[in-house]
């Protein structure tokens, strides 16, 4: 899918199905053998299927676990996916709930798992999902509806302190404490329930002018924190190291800078500790080619480590 930088939904450019570094993806997921490979892929962020599909197409003999926490993407994930029949298993699931996917399907062999991390354009383009500051919705940003914090819960309730630390923390934004202020000062008048009217009072504390909206790094935080993306990538990437088997790979493309940091710590520990060979020593971003096509893919970092196995895969046999 085709990234959106971060909020920016209703920019200029529309969204195209186009998965960010999906050659690369398929490179590293097919091991070297992409004819012979056999086994699962899971597709853990599913989204419209683009990399799904790109997997399926490549590596003939793998059947694929698509997952993704969000039903209305499931759909659209389906009707891409249908010409591939039954080597695709498609569930509504988080990264956290991912064992209990594979169990469901009877899933054992395990051999590539790709993380896709952060939102769809899908979602971004949505105003009714809230996750927009050009378009005006309910100031929502789950992606799982059965989440029950709301990114206005947080707005309206936590405390100017943990709003400023949230921004800067999770969003980088280094005006965090003068946009806490404006918002606490706003919402004691009347709580926020629209993007529109977020994005107006982060202006108006921190002006325009610069070469993103002033609320993208706001706007991404509360995604992140609504959805609780931290947690959720520790969780895949423990599912990962537990499910794959011996040589499997996992791949992991990042948005966010914390993110990356986060999975190539994982990836050296990992190796420091004979679990993990890094495949990827500098995250690979995207080609010429591929930035002129797609602008969103600038921001893509991809990261792959194989698994590491001394003794028989715990989980490996047939598929
Ligand atoms: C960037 S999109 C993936 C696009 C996809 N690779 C494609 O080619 O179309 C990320 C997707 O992952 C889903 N997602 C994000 N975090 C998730 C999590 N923790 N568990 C399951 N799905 C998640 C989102 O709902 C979204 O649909």
């Amino acid at each position: 899918m085709e990234r959106r930088n971060e909020s920016g939904a209703g920019g200029a450019s529309r969204s195209v199905h186009e998965p960010v570094l999906a050659a690369e993806v398929v490179r590293f997921l097919g091991a070297d053998s992409p004819n012979e490979l056999e086994g699962w892929i899971v597709d853990g962020t599913l989204g419209a299927g683009g990399h799904s599909r790109a997997l399926l197409a490549a590596l003939p003999r793998v059947q694929l676990l698509g997952l993704d926490q969000d039903p209305e993407i499931l759909a659209h994930a389906r009707e891409n996916l249908a010409p591939f029949g039954r080597r695709v298993q498609v569930r509504r699931a988080r990264f956290s709930q991912l064992g209990a996917a594979l169990d469901a399907v009877g899933a054992r062999r395990v051999v590539g798992i790709l993380l896709d991390i952060g939102a769809s354009s899908l979602q971004l383009d949505s105003a009714g999902r809230g996750f927009s500051f050009h378009a005006d919705g309910p100031l929502d940003m789950r992606m799982d509806p059965e989440r029950e914090r709301t990114a206005a819960d947080i707005v309206n309730g936590w405390d100017e302190s943990d709003l400023a630390d949230l921004f800067f923390y999770e969003g980088g934004e280094t005006r965090s404490r003068k946009i806490a202020r404006a918002i606490v000062e706003s919402r004691r008048r009347a709580p926020f329930q629209r993007t529109l009217a977020l994005a107006d009072v982060i202006e108006r504390a921190v002006g325009g002018g610069g070469k993103t909206h002033p609320a993208t790094r706001v706007f991404q935080a509360l995604r992140r924190a609504v959805n609780e993306e931290g947690d959720e990538l520790l969780a895949g990437l423990a599912a990962a190291e537990e499910w794959l088997v011996d040589g499997g790979r996992l791949a992991v493309i990042s948005f966010h800078s914390g993110e990356d940091a986060e999975v190539k710590r994982f990836f050296a520990q990992g190796a420091s500790e004979g679990r993990w060979d890094v495949l990827t020593r500098k995250p690979v971003t995207a080609g010429r080619e591929e930035l002129l096509r797609n602008r969103r893919s600038r921001s893509a970092l991809l990261r792959v480590g194989a698994r590491i196995r001394r003794a028989q895969p715990v989980r490996g046999g047939g598929a």
